[in-house]
């Protein structure tokens, strides 16, 4: 499957390796350019892409892993155009911890506004409940670790919850963006709950 990744961070770095490792072909791009993404990625064998924003976001399926703060200007210049899936893995910080601040979306949630700013594309909650060094932790063999996901359209619900099932992890896909997306956001229920579930 061809995969685009916008940011190269803790999520979009973790998870470009995790899919290039298993033969997908994915384009990966941040704010710098193709040098810089190439520099993230040096001494990691993962086949993984250098790449535009453009190239990721014409991919089937692309992860948005940038900072909640930087989503407006992402996908006001640039949203996939036909139909893609639009994994948003954002988290609604205006500041990361130890000193957090949290946006007042004012009712809204994070995922329905990237939906709203994406309307070519199918908008996807994931990745966003658990820090990275825990989503990707080791849990004993015979457990995976349940990640939670959102969305409105039940094939895209499909497609990114076998690849979270490809790269070892648990998906319990849970509703749509209004209800369980607002759930998994900062504060919700599902925020932080670290669950495992049995492997087989
Ligand atoms: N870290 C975690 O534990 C964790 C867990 C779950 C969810 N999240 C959420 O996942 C998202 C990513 O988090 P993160 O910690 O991996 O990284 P991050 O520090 O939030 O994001 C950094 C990446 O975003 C890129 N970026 C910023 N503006 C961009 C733009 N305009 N175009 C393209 N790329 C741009 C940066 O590019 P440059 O490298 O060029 O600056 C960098 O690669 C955040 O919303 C976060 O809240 C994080």
């Amino acid at each position: 499957m061809q995969i685009g990744v916008i940011g190269t961070g803790s999520v979009g770095k973790t998870l470009a390796t995790k899919f290039a490792a298993l033969g997908h072909q994915v384009h990966v791009a941040n704010s710098r350019g193709r040098d810089a993404v190439a520099s993230v990625f040096t001494g990691s064998s993962a086949p993984v892409i250098p790449s535009t924003s453009s190239d990721a976001f014409a991919c089937d399926i692309v992860f948005l892993a940038t900072p909640w703060t930087a989503v407006r200007g992402v996908l006001e210049s640039e949203s996939p155009q036909n139909g893609q899936i639009l994994v948003d893995t954002t988290n609604i910080f205006l500041t990361y911890p130890p000193h957090a601040t949290i946006d007042d979306l004012k009712g809204d949630s994070g995922s329905e506004i990237v939906a709203r700013m994406a309307p070519m594309a199918r908008v996807v909650k994931a990745f966003n409940t658990l820090p990275f060094e825990t989503m990707f932790a080791p849990v004993p063999p015979d457990m995976k670790r349940v990640l939670f996901v959102a969305g409105d359209d039940e094939p895209a619900i499909s497609t990114v919850t076998s690849l979270i099932t490809e790269i070892g992890l648990h998906p319990v896909a849970l509703g749509s963006l209004a209800s369980a997306g607002r759930m998994m956001e900062l504060g919700g229920a599902l925020s932080t709950l670290e669950l495992l579930a049995p492997a087989n």
